[in-house]
Formats: structure tokens, C-alpha cells, sequence
């Protein structure tokens, strides 16, 4: 069972299997220096106090370090054991944490939309740890303990074959069905209650990662106790349900303690009955002892194994999940993009419950050309163009870019050909330079620079204390709205790219930038496929054609001059924007 369930993680012992290796050979050297070697020295010492004629000078000094001998070398399998362990131990969570965030990079944005990221964090740091303990720990504890058993149950033959007696053994097999039952029993319990204990750690995570993504809102709208006691809410939960492992993981011992109280008793009985010499009894207790105590640590593997398993089936939720937008076997390269685009009957929903978002769009856009979409919040606009660089693919339909089906080329390649400019611009907590850069990133500073003029970024960028190297804060916050915009159209110039995708890049700005911008914005649009998502009506005057959209359709499409006169829904907002723009002017006036 933990074979087949665990096996194909053993992989990741490969690169330390040195260390593994030498780390349990120390457990064997420990666990026969247990199992046997105490037993011994004790059968041999204690008959010394009560024998008649007692050895003396060096034959006395042998015997005596004979202790500090085994003892020697049951403490040095033992440190060697216990540092190479927690060694490979940490190298096993180090891959496993980095597979399981490779894992996270190569999803679709469907799963983002499915999972919580609190809860995905509390996988990638939590759940992999449990599993690492599984892995290391457990093949540790398989080697070391049933050697310790099995070195104490040889001394015990051997005892039994100088004493002419079996019964010792029998005691001793006899009692470990008894220590198996409840390991079996308690494990299935443990197993239910660790999946909610690690459940509820991510729930934990989720509030935590939520409340400090949010913490201006929680200010302004004093949400502080809330979020205390929303917290406190999830801690106390995890609390309850982390205690109830606590719980059955720490009966677990104590039960099999009990069991071998009861052997031990029964073998000391035994040894009174058959009138067993002292050195032999108490060789026989510490045999017994050494014989239980591997029992005893298996359980608590076996608990160990017990909570790996909740932690694996949260894990492989992430690690087998399905890639709903997979890449072709074996997609053919793809040479320089021109940029047409072509929808044929896309349909679209984001999830197989909910209405479709887009319904049977047709288009098609020539390289070169620069549309417009407008329409209505929430009429699809931002998902039509999300499915241009595959972030989900088509339900009906096919896209085609220069007249190969989007499904055929591979991702990376794909979004190699474009630039996204999204409705939030998002930065790393990096320098300013290096968050362009990430258009190219291998960018001179001077194409850095250049790309942020015709960002009309420069300037803002230069007045700042360290210019380019002025760190931006965490997701920009040091930064105006309108700064980290011009920022991530700069990072859009930079990238070159042949089609460019821009979901509202002037939402944020001032008048005065959008101006500059527009015009930047036209430069950039040469030579290229420009689709821009804008509720500004001047950006869209300088459009090829605009798409009017409407409840995921594409109601309409044309030029200002065309749709105005014959479109009911563009003219009204249309004329919704230009009363707004005059109520300003007045208002200015
Ligand atoms: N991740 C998602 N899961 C489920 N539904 C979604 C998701 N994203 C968007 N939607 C829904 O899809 C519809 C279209 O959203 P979309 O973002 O494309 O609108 P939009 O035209 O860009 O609006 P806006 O102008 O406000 O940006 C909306 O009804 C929205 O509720
Ligand atoms: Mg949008």
C-alpha cells in the first residue's frame, strides 16, 4: 500500500541517495548495537555482581568498557543517522516544493479561478513537508526498526537455544498482533482527520493572504475586528481539528505500551516458574524491551504514513490536475507571425454550470490593422481577447493566427508573438528597469530607456530618486495607478512583438499622458495587429474598426462614422462618454 501510494515520490531520493545511503547504514549499526549488542553486554555484566569468583585488573577493564563500547557505537549510528536523514530530508522537500510550483507555473488560469491561492500556498509549504516526513522517515524507520526487532529477536533465539526454551519468543510474537490492531485501527482514523486538519491549514493561509492583499480596504472600511475575528474563526478551527490528529497520533504509544506490559509480565512470571538466572532475566527484559520499542515507532510511522496520505491526495490535486489548455504532442515551430486573426463560431463559457460568456463570434482581423472593442461592462470584451494568447481555449470554435489554429502552436511560442498590456498593471517588487525588462529580458538600458519614452515614462522615472533603479514595492505599491500603467506599456514596447493586446492601457491616466500616449500608442500600432480594449472614446478614433460587443456578442462592427448613425447601443455610449467630457469642460470653464 505505502509503496504504491508513495513510490513514485521516492524518485526525489535519487540526487541524495549517498547521503540516504549513509545515513542508514548508521541506523543499522544503531539498531544492532540496540537490539543485540545491550542485551549482551547486559547478560555478561550483570552475573559479574553475585558470580564468586569476580575478574580483575585488565580481564575486569574489558568487560567494563565493553558498555561505553556500544554504547559508542549506538550513539554514533545514531547521530550519523539522524543528521543524514534530516539531510536528505530537507533535499526531498526542496525538489518536491520546486515540482509542485513548476507544476502551479504550467496551469491554465481556470485553475487560479477554482483554487484559492492561500490554500495553494498552504500545498506548496505545508502539505509537501508532511510528505517529505513520509518519504524520508518512513524508509529511515522501515530499515532501522525491524532491524532493531530483528537483532533483538536473534539475541532472543540465541537465549532460547543456550536456555533450552522457547517460551521467550513466543511471548514476544505473540504480543505483536496484538500492537498491530490498533496501529491499523487508529491509522484510518487518523487518515480522515488529518485530510481536514490540512484542509482547514489552507483555509487558514486563504485568510491570512487575503486579509494582507487587502489590507487598505480592511482601513477604510473598518474591517479590522471582522478580519480578527474572521481569523480567529479559522485559527480556532484548525486548533480543533489539528488536536483530534494530536489526539489519536498520541494513543497510539501509550496503547502499545500497555499491550507489552502485559508480555513482560507474562515473561517475568515464565522466568520465576523456570527459575532463569538474574544476568539471563534481565538480558531477557532488555531483549523484550528492544523488541517493543521498534513496535512502538512503527506505530507512530504508521500515523506518520497516515497524515503523508492526506497531505499526497491535497498534492496531487495540484500535480495531476488536468491542463485544460494542453499543448499540441508535437506542435510545429512557428516562423514570423504577420498577425491575422481569425475567430470561426467561438463560443465560450468559463465554467460548465454558468451561461456562455461569448457566443458564436465570428472575426477576422488583418495583420496590421488596430481594432477597437467596446460595449457594455461585463460583455465579454476582455475574455474575447484572453483567448487570443490561449489563457483558456474555445469551447466551440477555432481561433487561427495566420491561418494556423492556435491549438497547434505551442504556448510558449504563441505568447511569444504578443504584448499584453491587462486592465490591472502588475508589477514585481523590483526596480523599475527590471520591471520593464521583463519584456525582454535581456534589454540593454538603453532599450529600456527608449521603450519608456514612448511609454511616456521617462520622465516621471528620471524624477524619481534613483531613476531607473528605484524599487517599485510590492505589486508596485510605491507607485501611482497611472505610473505602474505607462510601466507595463513600456514593458508591451519593449517586447516588440507583432500582436499587441491592450485591455484598457488609459484607464488610469491623466489626461495630459493619455494624449502622449495615444500618440505612442499609434507609433506602436504600425506594422502591427493591435486589438485595444478602451472605454475612452478617443482611443478608439484612431482604430481601423471597432467591434461593438454586447451580452458576448459581437453586435456590430465598423468605423466611428459607419456605427454612430446605425448602431443604437455605440451611439449611446458614444454619447454618454462625449456628455460626460462636456459636463468636465464646463465644470473647468
Ligand atoms: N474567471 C471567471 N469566471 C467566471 N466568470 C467570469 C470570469 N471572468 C469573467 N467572467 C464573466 O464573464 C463575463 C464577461 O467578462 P469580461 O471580463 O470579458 O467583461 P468585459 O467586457 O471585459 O467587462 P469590463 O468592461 O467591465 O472589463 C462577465 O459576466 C463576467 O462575470
Ligand atoms: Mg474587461
Amino acid at each position: 500500500m505505502f509503496i504504491k501510494r508513495f513510490g513514485p515520490y521516492f524518485r526525489y531520493l535519487k540526487p541524495v541517495r549517498l547521503q540516504f545511503g549513509i545515513g542508514l547504514a548508521a541506523g543499522l549499526v544503531y539498531a544492532a548495537s540496540s537490539g543485540f549488542g545491550i542485551p549482551m553486554v547486559i547478560k555478561v555484566l550483570v552475573p559479574l555482581i553475585t558470580q564468586e569468583d569476580k575478574p580483575t585488573g585488565w580481564a575486569l577493564a574489558v568487560i567494563l568498557l565493553s558498555i561505553p563500547t556500544i554504547f559508542f557505537f549506538r550513539a554514533a549510528g545514531n547521530f550519523v543517522n539522524a543528521y543524514y536523514i534530516a539531510y536528505t530530508g530537507m533535499h526531498v522537500l526542496e525538489q518536491l516544493r520546486i515540482s509542485v510550483f513548476s507544476r502551479v507555473q504550467a496551469l491554465p488560469m481556470a485553475f487560479f479561478h477554482k483554487n484559492k491561492v492561500g490554500d495553494l500556498m498552504s500545498r506548496i509549504m505545508g502539505d509537501t513537508a508532511q510528505l517529505q516526513t513520509a518519504i524520508v522517515k518512513v524508509v529511515d524507520s522501515l530499515i532501522k526498526e525491524p532491524a532493531t526487532l530483528i537483532s533483538a529477536a536473534i539475541y532472543l533465539i540465541y537465549l532460547s537455544s543456550v536456555e533450552n526454551d522457547v517460551t521467550f519468543i513466543l511471548i514476544a510474537m505473540a504480543s505483536i498482533p496484538a500492537c498491530v490492531l490498533p496501529i491499523k485501527v487508529v491509522g484510518t482514523i487518523i487518515l480522515k482527520k488529518a485530510r481536514r486538519a490540512q484542509k482547514q491549514a489552507g483555509e487558514l493561509t486563504h485568510v491570512l493572504n487575503e486579509n494582507l492583499s487587502a489590507t487598505r480596504e480592511i482601513r477604510a472600511y473598518n474591517l479590522e475586528e471582522r478580519e480578527v475575528s474572521r481569523f480567529g474563526d479559522a485559527c480556532r478551527d484548525f486548533l480543533v481539528k489539528s488536536l483530534k490528529v494530536v489526539k489519536y497520533d498520541k494513543c497510539l504509544t501509550p496503547t502499545i505500551e500497555l499491550v507489552t506490559s502485559l508480555a513482560i509480565t507474562f515473561a517475568l512470571y515464565m522466568a520465576i516458574q523456570k527459575d532463569i538466572d538474574e544476568g539471563a532475566l534481565a538480558s531477557i527484559l532488555a531483549a523484550l524491551y528492544m523488541c517493543y520499542q521498534p513496535i512502538k515507532r512503527l506505530g507512530v510511522v504508521s500515523n506518520t504514513v497516515r497524515k503523508a496520505e492526506a497531505s499526497l491526495d491535497r498534492l496531487e490535486e495540484v500535480l495531476h490536475s488536468e491542463d485544460t489548455v494542453p499543448d499540441a504532442i508535437d506542435p510545429a515551430p512557428l516562423d514570423t507571425v504577420k498577425g491575422d486573426i481569425l475567430f470561426e463560431n467561438v463560443s465560450f463559457r468559463y465554467s460548465d454550470k454558468e451561461a456562455p460568456v461569448l457566443r458564436v463570434i465570428n472575426a477576422d482581423i488583418k495583420a496590421g490593422e488596430a481594432i477597437a472593442m467596446v460595449g457594455p461592462s461585463g460583455a465579454g470584451k476582455t475574455t474575447f481577447v484572453n483567448l487570443v494568447p490561449r489563457f483558456y481555449d474555445a469551447l466551440e470554435g477555432k481561433i487561427s493566427i495566420d491561418g494556423r489554429d492556435v491549438r497547434d502552436i505551442s504556448k510558449t511560442e504563441l505568447r511569444a508573438q504578443m504584448a499584453l498590456v491587462s486592465q490591472e498593471a502588475i508589477l514585481f517588487g523590483d526596480s523599475i528597469a527590471n520591471n520593464i525588462r521583463l519584456g525582454k529580458q535581456d534589454a540593454t538600458r538603453e532599450e529600456v530607456q527608449a521603450a519608456a519614452k514612448m511609454a511616456q515614462a521617462h520622465d516621471f522615472i528620471e524624477a524619481l530618486d534613483n531613476g531607473y533603479d528605484t524599487q517599485v514595492g510590492e505589486r508596485g505599491s510605491r507607485l501611482s495607478g497611472g505610473q505602474r500603467q505607462r510601466i507595463s506599456i513600456a514593458r508591451a514596447f519593449l517586447k516588440d512583438a507583432p500582436i499587441i493586446i491592450l485591455d484598457e492601457p488609459t484607464s488610469a491616466l491623466d489626461a495630459e499622458s493619455e494624449h502622449y500616449i495615444q500618440a505612442a500608442l499609434e507609433e506602436l500600432s504600425k506594422g502591427r495587429t493591435v486589438l485595444i480594449i478602451a472605454h475612452r472614446f478617443s482611443t478608439i478614433q484612431h482604430a481601423d474598426r471597432i467591434f461593438v460587443f454586447d451580452a458576448g456578442e459581437i453586435i456590430a462592427t465598423g468605423s466611428h462614422k459607419e456605427l454612430y448613425p446605425s448602431n443604437k447601443l455605440y451611439r449611446s455610449l458614444y454619447d454618454k462618454q462625449a456628455k460626460t467630457v462636456h459636463e468636465v469642460d464646463a465644470a473647468d470653464s
